[in-house]
């Protein structure tokens, strides 16, 4: 059964400095609040180029990490970036299918999943697959975004026709880019305890330079601009229509403009009783 799709925003050079502005902009927003007792075995699933790896390990230099990704050429990436950074990191680093990992369960005390469940088929079995891998009572760490928490100004329904074919690309390829608000009863119903789900806003104007250039301009408009041929070869969209959209995305950038986005956080835990 294929249950991780073919990865919507791909594996470019592109892709990987993207998540790594995402990440570097976004460290203390999405990992404030996330650190590691000394010992304590932590898993990141779907560590991607390391991007918030090397966050993860700063927060913890004393906890023992595995990251795992599905993909070979992201996993390498991820080890040369966090061994450069942080030479002393404990991290382990496999190659391996979620769904598929070739641990015990209750192997270990904390898992950290960013940006991955909204690329599955199934999260829901995704998050009760790992939950079996956490010991009783330890802890899952789950952030998410929802495309649908985008709103900015200038208000420009040709911006947000483009937002909504990123979206609708995605859900055709099995995925879904507005699971942050889905975080909670999916968190519930994988059987954990617990459970919490936190908003982060990132909320961007003049005031915030290095926002709206790291998060609106380098995150946000480069996501959806890296759709472009996809989104007109499938017909969801004409080219001139895209090419307004992506210039009115670009508009809120300006001095008079001003862009809001909210991720999800969720924080739950492995019943005692499991
Ligand atoms: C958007 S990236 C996020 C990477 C990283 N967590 C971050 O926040 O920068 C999603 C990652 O999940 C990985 N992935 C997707 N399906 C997977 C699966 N079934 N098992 C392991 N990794 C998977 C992809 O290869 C990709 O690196």
């Amino acid at each position: 059964m294929t249950t991780s799709l073919s990865y919507v925003h791909g594996y470019s050079d592109h892709e990987a400095r993207r998540l790594e502005d995402q990440a570097d902009t976004l460290a203390a927003l999405l990992h404030g609040g996330t650190s590691y007792p000394a010992g304590s075995r932590v898993l990141e699933v779907g560590c991607g180029v390391g991007a918030q790896t090397v966050h993860l390990v700063a927060a913890s230099p004393e906890a023992e990490f595995v990251a795992v990704d599905i993909s070979a050429e992201s996993l390498a990436e991820a080890r040369a970036r966090v061994t450069d950074q942080t030479p002393a990191a404990r991290v382990t680093w496999l190659r391996a299918d979620l769904f598929q990992l070739p641990f015990p369960e209750a192997s270990f005390d904390h898992i950290f999943v960013c940006f991955v469940l909204e690329h599955l088929t199934a999260p829901q079995r995704a998050l009760t697959t790992l939950r079996r891998l956490l010991k009783p009572g330890g802890t899952l760490t789950v952030i998410e975004g929802d495309h649908g928490s985008a709103f900015f100004h200038p208000h420009s329904a040709y911006a947000r026709a483009a937002i909504d074919c990123q979206v609708r690309l995605q859900a055709d390829a099995g995925g879904n880019a507005l699971i942050g608000r889905e975080l909670y009863p999916l968190l519930t119903s994988a059987g954990y305890t617990r459970v919490t789900v936190r908003p982060r806003t990132v909320y961007a104007d003049n005031s915030r330079p290095a926002l709206v250039g790291g998060f609106t301009r380098s995150t946000f408009i480069g996501m959806i601009a890296a759709v472009r041929d996809r989104a007109v070869a499938a017909g969801l969209t004409t080219a001139a229509d895209w090419d307004r959209g992506i210039t009115d995305l670009h508009r809120t950038t300006d001095a008079d403009g001003t862009f809001h986005y909210t991720f999800f956080k969720g924080e739950a835990v492995r019943p005692e009783s499991d």
